[in-house]
């Protein structure tokens, strides 16, 4: 029981390869659900159709002879709503709630009778007994038909997708790290939603927040609302400069160290590099984020940008990143037009500081491209 007749009834699944067919995810990735047990019985949402049966069993296990009186569907993306055939065969007399959104978006990916449903919209109640669930819209967070449940007995915040993290529930590894990977990866473009939803919640008592993914939260509550409100406003989690390179034969990838040793001699309390090419793309959109100083170091490529430094930019650009300095590096043997391509993406997006002059090199490293890093390292820095 995680809080008053609140069971977990989800799973881990450590065997996806991919999550949402893009993102690593080496410690898996949990699929939660709940259910309430009262005088009416809710499951809240399912799970991913990879772990039905133990979904099934688990709910099972904790209703004994009972039957659940209602299935609440708070996000109908598959890896919680692909269950919901599964649960309804089991259970034909089961009524599924969700708003009218919900209801338009199911048929995609069921062929079901929705004769037993109830649409609920913003602020609507249902009553189970002692336990009362009062309905919040939480609109692209992550899809349009999204809500968030609130149990005013048990004080608890179904939250969809909504603070959560990669990783399954047995993996022993820092909440922060993944659930900011997740965050910005899979609800980033949407801060302003997620903004608008944090303030419905301010207005709530909330003890427990039960999520999709991830651990239940209860005392960390107040450490992860600060988080959130860091992340939905696009601000600066952490001081320090993230450099992400793209290079052909290492000599980029030369430069950005050699910038990360002037940065770190200079006293810059931190310094993260990454590589576009072999990293974690989602890890280096994170760090990003996370930081509020970027450089930005690429080879010229058929007359452009090195392709893993485009791809990134592109993908910055698709989860609106915005509010940041960013400073560029570009390497060209004969026509250096890496920065030249960069600026172009950057321009698109909102509140992009350029450091000027962009540093560029032609080929190897050398000792006289050295005062032109310590130029930048003072510029980022000053
Ligand atoms: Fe975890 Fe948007 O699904």
């Amino acid at each position: 029981m995680i809080a008053k007749d609140i069971y977990y009834i989800g799973a881990d699944d450590r065997d996806i390869d991919l999550f949402e067919g893009q993102y690593v995810v080496p410690n898996g990735i949990a699929y939660n659900s709940y259910v309430i047990l009262d005088e009416k019985i809710a499951v809240m949402d399912t799970v991913d159709k990879r772990r039905s049966e133990e979904f099934l069993a688990n709910l099972k296990e904790v209703l004994g002879e009972r039957t659940p009186d209602y299935l609440v569907v708070d996000h109908v993306e598959p890896d919680h709503a692909s269950s919901i055939k599964a649960l309804v065969d089991t259970y034909p007399d089961i009524t599924l709630v969700g708003n009218a959104k919900t209801f338009q978006m199911l048929p995609n990916y069921f062929d079901l009778d929705y004769g037993n449903a109830v649409t609920v919209k913003e602020g609507d109640t249902l009553k189970l007994g002692k336990h009362e669930l009062t309905f919040v819209m939480a609109p692209m967070v992550h899809w349009p038909e999204v809500m968030m449940t609130y149990d005013s007995y048990a004080k608890v915040l179904f939250s969809a997708d909504a603070f959560g993290k990669f990783g399954a529930l047995d993996a022993d590894e820092d909440w922060d790290c993944e659930a900011r990977r997740y965050y910005f990866n899979i609800v980033g473009k949407y801060g302003a939603q997620a903004q608008a939803v944090l303030k419905k919640a301010a207005g709530l008592d909330i003890q427990v927040i039960c999520p999709l993914h991830g651990p239940v939260l209860k005392e960390t509550i107040g450490h992860v609302l600060e988080k959130y409100q860091i992340w939905t406003t696009y601000g600066v989690e952490s001081e320090g400069v993230f450099i992400a390179y793209a290079s052909l034969h290492g000599n980029t990838a030369a430069a950005a160290e050699k910038l990360a040793e002037i940065l770190r001699k200079k006293g810059c309390p931190k310094v993260v590099v990454a590589d576009l090419a072999r990293g974690d793309m989602a890890e280096a959109l994170e760090d990003a984020f996370r930081y509020g100083k970027v450089v930005l170091a690429a080879s010229t490529y058929n007359a452009g940008i090195m392709p893993f430094m485009e791809d990134f930019l592109h993908h910055l650009a698709a989860k609106n990143y915005q509010k940041r300095t960013v400073a560029l590096i570009e390497n060209g043997s004969w026509a250096p037009m890496a920065a030249k391509g960069m600026k172009e993406l950057l321009e698109k997006m909102k509140e992009i500081a350029l450091v000027e002059p962009v540093v560029t090199l032609r080929g190897v490293l050398k000792e006289n491209d050295i005062p032109a890093l310590n130029a930048l390292a003072d510029a980022l820095l000053g």
